[in-house]
Parts: structure tokens; C-alpha cells; sequence
């Protein structure tokens, strides 16, 4: 649970923020001094397609998530450049920090933000068409430049989705921690507790997970109904390694 007014936030500095150079833009407009919020959390991540799939898994069915992944991976922006592939990820924390960042924010889609709220981050955004081979417009692309947590349920879903508990400084972690009793290993995707040749680590017995993480690999492990997949725990023990 959030602790009461004083909440946090995910933001991500999307690709297309990364390539107009729009970061310290948006970090000025988020500072201290403007908004009351601090950094909690912050890491640069290549965005794999299973973190990609989680984060925004709400919008499953909708026809531009294709295009949302190929976006939020860095592949709409940098198709030929892998090392520019990533986002910034920020924990925010303060006073209504959802609220706050979504207002400043603005409207999804940059022709309202503009139209609506001018002034806001994603009235610099763009509503880019998508030709086909022939040149024929097909679909149009939301480059909205950042991520913001809706509501404090979706905050603490996605923080806990982007961040172990150990890159939040223990003042500032704001969700239940346990310390697992047992190692983690995934092997074939599927989640088993003892290394054999081939598995990936992803926890290590005495390592501090957040609990609900650790409620759904235990509920994995004895058969039960798990409260959540096992790539909501397991996509941010996956980044930024080979
Ligand atoms: P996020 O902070 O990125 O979650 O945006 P949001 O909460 O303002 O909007 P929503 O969660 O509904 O959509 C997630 C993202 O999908 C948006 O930021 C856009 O990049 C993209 N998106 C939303 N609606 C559309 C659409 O109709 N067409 C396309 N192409 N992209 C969309
Ligand atoms: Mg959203």
C-alpha cells in the first residue's frame, strides 16, 4: 500500500524523449523545486520485450500494442542502434506524486496535450503516421516522450515491476520487503529452486525481494493459483545482462 498523501510515482523518459534530447527538460520541469518530489529510484534499461509485454499489459488486446512494444523497446526510435535502445526509469516520491506527474504530464496524445494544456511535457510529443510499403497511411504512432503512473495501484505495480527493493535506499522504500529463504533459478521459463546447468539466477536465498513478489513464486512453486505471472516478478531480475 502507498503510504497515505506521501506516494510515489513511475516515470520513464521514453525513446523518442532520449532522441530530442528532451531529458533535462523534463527533469527541470519535475525538480524539487517545482513539484515538492525527490528521486527514490533511477537506472537506464534496455527494455526487453518481456518487461515491455508486463508494463503494459493492460493494452493486451488493443491493436497498436505491437507497435507500443517496437516503441517502448527503443526499436521504433533506434532501429539500427542497440546501445541507444533504452529508457531512463525514476522512482518519484512526495506529496501526491501520481496526481502531481500526471497533471504535469498532460493529455496521452500530444494534438490534445497541445490543443488542452499547452505547455505540458507531451505537448512536444508527436502523432506520427505509419505508411505502408506502397505509402499509404496505415495507423498513427503516439510518441508521447515519458511515462507516468496513473493511479497509486498502477505506481506500485510498475515500481515494483522495474525495481528490485535494493536500488530504493531503505528510507525511501515504500512496499513490504521480505527476505527470501530460498534461490530462484529459471530454467525453459519455467521458475525452479535449485541450480542446474543452463538456469538463469534470479534470487538468491537472502536476498530482500518485495513480498508480493515472493507470495507468487511460492504460490508457482507449491501448485498454487499465483496472484500474479511469473514474468510480473522475473523480467526485472533479466535486465541489463547478457
Ligand atoms: P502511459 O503513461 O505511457 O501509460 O500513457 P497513458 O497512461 O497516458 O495512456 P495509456 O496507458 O492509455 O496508453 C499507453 C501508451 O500507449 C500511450 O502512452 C501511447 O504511447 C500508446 N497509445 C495509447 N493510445 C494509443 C492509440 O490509440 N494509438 C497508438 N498508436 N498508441 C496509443
Ligand atoms: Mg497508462
Amino acid at each position: 500500500m502507498q503510504n497515505g498523501n506521501h506516494t510515489q510515482s513511475l516515470v520513464l523518459i521514453k525513446p523518442d524523449a532520449l532522441k530530442n534530447s528532451a531529458t533535462g527538460y523534463i527533469f527541470s520541469i519535475l525538480s524539487e523545486f517545482n513539484t515538492g518530489l525527490y528521486f527514490a529510484g533511477m537506472k537506464v534499461v534496455n527494455v526487453t520485450e518481456m518487461l515491455a509485454a508486463e508494463h503494459y499489459a493492460e493494452h493486451k488486446e488493443k491493436a497498436f500494442y505491437p507497435s507500443l512494444l517496437e516503441y517502448i523497446t527503443g526499436k521504433t526510435h533506434f532501429p539500427e542502434q542497440p546501445q541507444k535502445q533504452k529508457v531512463i526509469a525514476i522512482v518519484y516520491q512526495g506529496p501526491n506524486a501520481v496526481q502531481k506527474i500526471r497533471d504535469l504530464a498532460g493529455p496521452t496524445n500530444p494534438n490534445n496535450a497541445r490543443e488542452q494544456k499547452p505547455g505540458c511535457i507531451r505537448s512536444l510529443g508527436a502523432v506520427v503516421p505509419v505508411k505502408n510499403a506502397e505509402g499509404a497511411v496505415i495507423d498513427q504512432r503516439i510518441d508521447n516522450l515519458i511515462h507516468a503512473s496513473a493511479t497509486d495501484c498502477e505506481a506500485e505495480r510498475e515500481i515494483k515491476l522495474w525495481f528490485k527493493p535494493n536500488e530504493i535506499p531503505t528510507a525511501l522504500k515504500s512496499f513490504q520487503t521480505q527476505i527470501s529463504e530460498r534461490s530462484f533459478y529459471l530454467k525453459d521459463g519455467k521458475l525452479i529452486t535449485e541450480y542446474n546447468s543452463g538456469s538463469t539466477p534470479i534470487i538468491a536465498a537472502g536476498d530482500i525481494v518485495w513480498k508480493s513478489d515472493l507470495d507468487i513464486l511460492d504460490q508457482l512453486i507449491s501448485g498454487q493459483t499465483p496472484s500474479g505471472t511469473l514474468e510480473l516478478v522475473a523480467a526485472k531480475y533479466l535486465l541489463n545482462r547478457e
